[in-house]
């Protein structure tokens, strides 16, 4: 037998539903915030990521999925979403919009050769926001904001804010020296991996696996400690007004994130949830001032973030969410082999109308139909067999309730959309067994 590659999984339908009810909470707030989805090919050219992820990242350097397509050119399953969405913002000249800000959203694979483990694959999904045009602090707020708003609106909780800054290219090149300086001096002391990031990537020893709990690392220089002045205000500001819209946070001084694009604020949203295991940072993020211009692009700021979905599906595990539940309105049993013809034609038709409607294909029984509108937990059951096509009628039972009616053939749409499914609720004209507009005017 063939199995799924390794690091992959299937997503089976009882959790799709769930997966949708996410998606469909994270569309909402993405509207609410005023970001506009965009999808990117899952591949790319090898080239955009070396060089806007960075050749030296763990990413770049250790995990992309890289072929040689039949025409001899080099591709790269994408390994995160930004680069992607830079190069289709220069290429479709984006910038050039009626808006001064673009913001945008997506949702999609991406792709590692990472080690597996619990939240950790080769293929995941993210959600990810990426916002251009401005430097305003505002902006990186605003982004913190949002991805806060998306963990609101799931109703996640115990989540922390990881905050710190980086600052701007001046800042950054002060710090390395300070960093390099300070390490060269005990380096044996160091993994092996961090010996590597030494000469190619020193920042990224901060957050090493294994090395950054050393108390030589804990009392490393830290990039706060670098900024310049501009650097220093941009990050005050940021904190201003995430105090104003009461946004808790947590200034993590190590935090210098795994990406090479980041200038100024870099931010994670961590997790402290049993159902997540070690791998509990949810969000990553942050300002990214000169991405743009490094892919040939004119000078745009950038600031964005990304959640792993597998991730908030398994934080949602926490709070025991469960999506919509499946339902059918109708199952329709046909009873009969002469019944079919008619049976196949009322069922097209309330299909044709909406209703999510299922038949028997297996020529079962009466009592295993039912068995089988109960497991696909049907609304009602119309029974199609010698007698009805007799006199033309059709018996629909209402599981709900068990009240039964007999009507005439032709009528069973109508009669299931304007008498039997007519809402309770106060929603004008709406049919749907589950509203959303009826189902807050009912909570207030
Ligand atoms: P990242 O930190 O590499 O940032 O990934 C963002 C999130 O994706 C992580 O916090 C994690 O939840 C999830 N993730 C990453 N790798 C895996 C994996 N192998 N399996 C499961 N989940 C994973 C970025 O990708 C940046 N592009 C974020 C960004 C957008 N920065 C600015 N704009």
């Amino acid at each position: 037998m063939i199995q799924k590659p390794k690091g992959t999984y299937d997503l089976l339908p009882e959790d799709t539903n769930k997966w949708q009810a996410m998606e469909k909470t994270i569309r909402n707030v993405s509207k609410i915030y005023n970001y506009k989805e965009i999808r990117t090919p899952i591949f790319e050219k090898t080239e955009l990521f070396h060089r806007g992820v960075g050749e030296s990242t763990d990413i770049v350097s250790k995990e992309t999925y890289d072929f040689i397509d039949r025409g001899n050119r080099s591709n790269t399953l994408r390994p995160e979403g930004t680069a992607p969405v830079v190069r289709s913002y220069i290429e479709n000249k984006i910038y050039a919009d009626k808006f001064p800000v673009t913001k945008l959203y997506y949702m999609g694979s991406m792709f590692r050769y990472e080690r597996p483990q619990k939240g950790r694959y080769r293929q995941f999904a993210q959600f990810g926001a990426e916002a251009f045009g401005s430097t305003s602090p505002l902006l990186d707020a605003e982004i913190i904001s949002y991805a806060v708003s998306v963990l609101k609106a799931l109703k996640i909780k115990d989540v922390k804010v990881h905050l710190n800054s980086i600052g701007d290219a001046e800042s950054k090149e002060a710090y390395k020296l300070a960093l390099v300086d300070y390490l060269k001096d005990d380096l044996d002391s160091l993994c092996h991996d961090c010996n590597t990031r030494f000469k190619t990537n020193p920042m990224r020893i901060l957050d090493c696996k294994i090395d950054s709990k050393s108390d030589f690392l804990q009392n490393a220089p830290k990039p706060l400690e670098y900024l310049n002045e501009a650097s220093k205000n941009h990050f005050a500001d940021v904190i201003k007004f995430l105090d104003a819209m009461d946004i808790a946070y947590v200034i993590d001084e190590s935090l210098v994130r795994g990406l090479d694009y980041y200038t100024h604020t870099v931010f994670e949203v961590k997790a402290n949830l049993e159902t997540l295991g070690a791998q509990n940072t949810i969000c990553g993020g942050g300002r990214y001032n000169t991405l743009v211009s490094s892919l040939g692009g004119p000078d745009i700021p950038g600031v964005g973030f990304a959640f792993g979905l597998e991730r908030l599906m398994f934080a949602l595990d926490s709070i025991n969410f469960k999506g919509d539940p499946s339902y059918l309105h109708l199952y329709l049993m046909v009873l009969g082999e002469k019944q079919k013809e008619d049976g196949i034609a009322i069922l097209n038709r309330c299909r044709l109308g909406g209703l999510f409607s299922d038949i028997d294909y297996m020529d079962k029984n009466m009592k295993g139909q039912f068995k089988l509108a109960g497991n696909f937990n049907a609304r009602f059951v119309a029974i199609y067999g010698e007698a009805e096509k007799a006199d033309g009628t059709i018996n629909i039972k209402d599981q709900d309730n068990g009240t039964e009616v007999t009507i005439s053939k032709e009528q069973l749409y109508n009669h299931i959309v304007q008498e039997l499914m007519k809402p309770s609720h106060s929603c004008e004209g709406c049919s749907e067994d589950s509203c959303d507009t009826c189902d807050e005017e009912e909570e207030n």
